[in-house]
């Protein structure tokens, strides 16, 4: 296990976010089905994981599966959670063994209960690992993600464990299905779309956007240094004045 090259000092994102996009379009300009672009989106994902560890990054968030994918025909939908139980068998003791700490985030009560186990398996296998977090959004919506927290809240208050009044930004961050991870700094999204697709809502006030025209199965680890470099050169200012404007007072 390599060290993390994240010293703080380099201008590297703690959390990146992606919006895994394209796959369907990459196989069908190729003749293939679009479980074939869901396939090589799998292995575009692996290659970017370990990128992110080499990068340093601590937290990276894929977007696989949106709450909306159910509308999607159920043949492709099947391929999907096939591929699923698939990279999960597969991808687990790598992943522990690099150190990654798996997560997942959305409404796990609807997927298939063989994945459900498997997610529980791979999160209870990699709990304490700390190189890198992987947070996967499995039937993941933003909205979705709001309700659930403030139904919580609102549980907690009318059973008297929680107080309203001392509710804020920050506690209430804490019910989110991200409670205990920090909000993405950088988010990137794949194959042209300039649209957010009800991802993070709420943990992506500040995130840099970025959006390319590249193909998610075709996004190589140089893309995500590409990115990364685009955020280095950002200038966060989250409401105030930049940075060298107040060193030159
Ligand atoms: C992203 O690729 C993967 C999922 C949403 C599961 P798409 O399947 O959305 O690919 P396009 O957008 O149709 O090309
Ligand atoms: C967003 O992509 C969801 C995932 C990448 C998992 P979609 O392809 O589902 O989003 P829309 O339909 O283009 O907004
Ligand atoms: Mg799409």
């Amino acid at each position: 296990m390599n060290a993390p090259q994240n010293t703080g000092n380099e201008n590297i994102p703690a959390h990146v976010a992606i919006i895994m996009d394209g796959n369907g379009r990459w196989a069908t300009a190729r003749g293939l089905s679009r479980t074939e672009g869901h396939r090589k989106g799998a292995e575009a994902a692996r290659h970017v994981v370990e990128a992110a560890g080499e990068l340093g990054i601590r937290y990276l968030t894929l977007f696989a599966f949106s709450s909306e994918n159910w509308n999607r025909p159920a043949d492709e939908v099947n391929d999907l959670m096939n591929l699923l139980r698939y990279y999960l068998k597969k991808e687990t003791a790598e992943l522990h063994k690099n150190g990654a700490r798996i997560k997942v985030i959305g409404d796990r009560s609807a997927l298939p209960i063989d994945i459900v186990k498997l997610i529980e398996n791979a999160e209870n296998l990699t709990r304490d690992n700390a190189k890198i977090t992987v947070v996967l959004a499995l039937n993941y919506g933003g909205r979705q993600d709001i309700i659930f927290a403030a139904k919580e809240l609102a549980r907690q208050v009318r059973a008297d464990e929680t107080d309203l009044a001392t509710v804020n930004e920050n506690s209430f961050s804490r019910y989110m299905m991200t409670g205990d991870i920090p909000d993405p700094d950088l988010m990137i999204r794949t194959s042209g779309e300039s649209r957010i697709s009800n991802f993070l809502l709420w943990q992506m006030a500040y995130a840099e956007l970025y959006f390319t025209d590249t193909l998610w199965p075709d996004f190589s680890k140089k893309d995500l240094k590409d990115a990364v470099a685009h955020f280095s050169g950002r200038d966060r200012r989250f409401g105030g004045l930049s940075q060298s404007h107040e060193i030159q007072g």
